[in-house]
C-alpha cells in the first residue's frame, strides 16, 4: 500500500497523483479524467476568461463529484514600458518581415492574469477542494476569503526558503518543483534560475524543512519516478509533462510533434515567450534570440509580440515560435488517455513498492 496517506487524505482522493495545472494545455476534460480515475485534475486559469472560467467548472462538476483543484498565477502585474515592448518588437521585427507580418501592427494583449479579487469571487462560488498558486501566494486578504472558502492552499516552491515560506503562510502543503521541471519555474523570492536545485536533491531538503506534507514535481514521468518521490519523502507527485501526451491534453500540433521526437538534452530553460524563465524544448526562436534574452520585457508582456509569429508560423506547421513547453523526462512520455496514464503510475507504483518491500534485508 502507499507509504503516506497525507495527501490523499488532506485533498480526499485516491491516489497520490496530481496532475499538474498547464495553463493553455489543460481544460475541464483532463481534469475529469484524472480524477474521476483516483488523482487530482487541476484546472489551469490564469489564461481563462471569467465566462471560460464559468463554463470549464459547470462541466467539471457536472461530470465529477470527485475533488478537483483550481490554479492561479499571482505574479506582480507588470509596469507598462513601451519602451522596453518596443525594443522586444524590433528584436523581432526580422521575422515579422520574413513571414510576412505588419511589424507596425499593435501588440496583442498579453493573456496571464493574477489572482485578484473577480478570480476570488469565482473561488467563492465554486468551492473547488484544492486552489493552488504558481509565483507564490496572493495578498493575504485574498488568501483569507480562499481559505474560508474551505479550499485547501498549496504552491510551488523551488527552494527551501520559499517552502519555508509558503509553509509559514499556512500553506496546507508544499509543492516542491525541481530543476526539471517543464513549464514555468515558481520562483518566487529570487530571480536567480542558475541555482535552482533538482528534484532529487531539492525534495528531502524541503522535506526536512516543513511539517506540512510535500509534492514533488518535476521530471517525474513514470511509476518509478513515484516512487523515487515517495522515497525522498514527499507525499504525493505533480505530474506536467507526461499529461501533455495524452489525448485530452489541448497541444497544437507542432508541440505533440516535438513532444514525440523529444530527448533528454533537448530542453532549455528560456525567458523568450513570456519574459519569465521557463522550460521548453529548443527551437529557433529559443537558438536565436535566447534562450535567456536580456530585453524580453517584464512577464508575460514579452508573450505579446511572439504571439502572431507563433500564429502564423503554426498555420504552414512550423514550431519555430511556439512555446514547446516539456520538462527533462519529455521522452518517458506515452499516448494514452488521461485515466490510464494516472491507473498506470499508481498501479506500477505499487507493483515496485511490493518489490521493494519484499526485499531481502539481513544481507
Ligand atoms: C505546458 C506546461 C504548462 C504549465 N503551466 C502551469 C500553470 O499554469 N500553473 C502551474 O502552477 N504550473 C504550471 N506548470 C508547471 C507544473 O505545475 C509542474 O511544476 C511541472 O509540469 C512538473 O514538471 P514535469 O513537467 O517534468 O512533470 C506547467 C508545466 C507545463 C509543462
Amino acid at each position: 500500500m502507499w507509504p503516506d496517506h497525507r495527501i490523499q487524505d488532506l485533498f480526499g482522493i485516491e491516489l497520490p497523483i496530481i496532475q499538474a495545472p498547464m495553463a493553455g494545455s489543460v481544460g475541464s476534460e483532463m481534469v475529469v479524467a484524472v480524477s474521476e480515475a483516483g488523482g487530482l485534475g487541476s484546472l489551469p486559469c490564469a489564461m481563462l476568461s471569467p465566462e471560460q472560467m464559468r463554463n470549464e467548472f459547470g462541466i467539471i462538476r457536472q461530470r465529477t463529484s470527485r475533488p478537483i483543484n483550481l490554479n492561479f498565477f499571482c505574479h506582480q502585474p507588470p509596469q507598462a514600458n513601451p519602451a522596453g515592448e518596443g525594443a522586444w518588437k524590433q528584436r523581432l521585427e526580422s521575422y515579422y518581415i520574413e513571414l510576412g507580418l505588419d511589424p507596425q501592427a499593435p501588440i496583442p494583449a498579453a493573456a496571464r492574469a493574477p489572482f485578484d479579487s473577480t478570480m476570488c469571487d469565482l473561488v467563492e462560488e465554486f468551492t473547488p477542494e484544492v486552489v493552488s498558486f504558481h509565483f507564490g501566494l496572493p495578498e493575504r486578504a485574498l488568501l483569507d476569503r480562499v481559505r474560508a472558502a474551505g479550499a485547501k492552499i498549496i504552491s510551488s516552491a523551488t527552494t527551501v526558503d520559499e517552502a519555508r515560506w509558503l509553509a509559514d503562510q499556512g500553506c496546507d502543503a508544499i509543492i516542491t518543483q525541481g530543476y526539471e521541471a517543464g513549464g514555468h519555474r515558481g520562483v518566487f523570492l529570487t530571480n536567480d534560475i542558475s541555482t535552482q536545485a533538482g528534484t532529487m536533491a531539492l525534495v528531502p531538503q524541503v522535506v526536512d524543512a516543513v511539517t506540512v506534507p510535500v509534492i514533488a514535481a518535476g521530471g517525474i514521468a513514470d511509476a518509478r519516478g513515484l516512487v523515487a518521490a515517495l522515497a525522498l519523502g514527499a507525499s504525493a507527485v505533480q505530474i506536467g509533462t507526461a499529461y501533455l501526451y495524452c489525448p485530452e491534453a489541448k497541444v497544437s500540433e507542432v508541440h505533440r510533434d516535438a513532444l514525440k521526437r523529444a530527448k533528454d538534452n533537448d530542453t532549455v530553460l528560456t525567458n523568450v515567450f513570456t519574459g519569465r524563465p521557463a522550460r521548453g524544448l529548443v527551437n529557433r526562436i529559443v537558438r536565436e534570440v535566447g534562450p535567456m534574452s536580456e530585453i524580453a520585457p517584464q512577464f508575460p508582456l514579452a508573450s505579446g509580440a511572439v504571439t502572431p509569429l507563433r500564429t502564423k508560423a503554426e498555420a504552414t506547421g512550423s514550431g519555430d515560435f511556439s512555446p514547446l513547453w516539456s520538462g527533462q523526462a519529455a521522452a518517458l512520455g506515452r499516448e494514452v488517455p488521461a485515466s490510464e496514464l494516472t491507473q498506470q503510475l499508481a498501479m506500477g507504483a505499487l507493483a515496485i513498492l511490493s518489490r521493494l518491500g519484499s526485499a531481502d534485508t539481513t544481507a
